[in-house]
């Protein structure tokens, strides 16, 4: 076996909360006539909750917004993701994703998550993954968010195992700049399935056990 762990990103790898993060920002950057579309939403992947809304700022015209209003707007994202988040149930979890998982399990392979969001905890419950993963690295332990490779080198450090020795998957060109920046080998799939830092460029999720061996 090439790896001893697997770090994996969660939105857009585990589950198509991805979608509902943009539909969320979509909704929220529609009520205050901010430009928004597919196109921006690509440099959200992998960012943090508050750096997302700068980015999206970036198209605002109107008033100066205060530190507080901005957090607001934040807050408001959140409540319509979580609003999404709320109608999961383990039906979103691909057969793909729980079969591949199992298998990589059963070759003694560590699992871990190593996300940006703070609704990392909620989503793995959602989903019926609650207690699956070795350890999980997500939004509330860190301070830098992708492409700082903080979240990937903490949860390595959670599988007491080195960055030589595990696999980042990530659906972010950010998450694959955070894996190369921390030492580690990274797979890529849908929207980094083209990228070229990625060490592996995966279709789809089932291809894991296809380069871990
Ligand atoms: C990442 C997503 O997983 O989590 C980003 O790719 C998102 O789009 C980030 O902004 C933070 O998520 P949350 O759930 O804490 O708002
Ligand atoms: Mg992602």
């Amino acid at each position: 076996m090439k790896y001893k762990a697997i770090i994996f990103d969660l939105d857009g790898v585990i589950c198509f909360t991805d979608e509902y993060h943009y539909q969320a920002w979509k909704q929220l950057a529609d009520s205050m006539g901010i430009p928004f579309d597919r196109k921006i939403n690509e440099r959200l992947r992998g960012v943090s909750r508050m750096e997302s809304l700068e980015i999206i700022l970036e198209n605002y015209t109107g008033p100066a917004l205060t530190d507080s209003e901005k957090e607001k707007l934040a807050a408001s994202k959140n409540d319509i993701y979580r609003k999404s988040l709320e109608n999961m149930s383990p039906s979103d979890l691909s057969d793909e994703v729980r079969d591949t998982l199992n298998e990589l399990r059963d070759k003694g392979l560590k699992l871990a998550i190593g996300s940006s969001s703070k609704n990392t905890k909620f989503i793995l419950k959602q989903i019926g993954l609650e207690g699956f993963f070795d350890a999980i690295s997500d939004g509330t332990n860190i301070t830098r968010s992708k492409p700082d490779p903080e979240v990937f080198l903490k949860a390595a450090d959670f599988v007491s195992e080195d960055a030589a020795d595990c696999l980042v998957v990530e659906d972010a060109e950010a998450g694959i700049d955070a894996a190369v920046a921390g030492g580690f080998d990274s797979a890529g799939l849908g929207s980094a399935s083209k990228y070229e830092k990625a060490t592996y460029r995966l279709e789809s999720f089932g291809d894991l056990l296809n380069v871990i061996s």
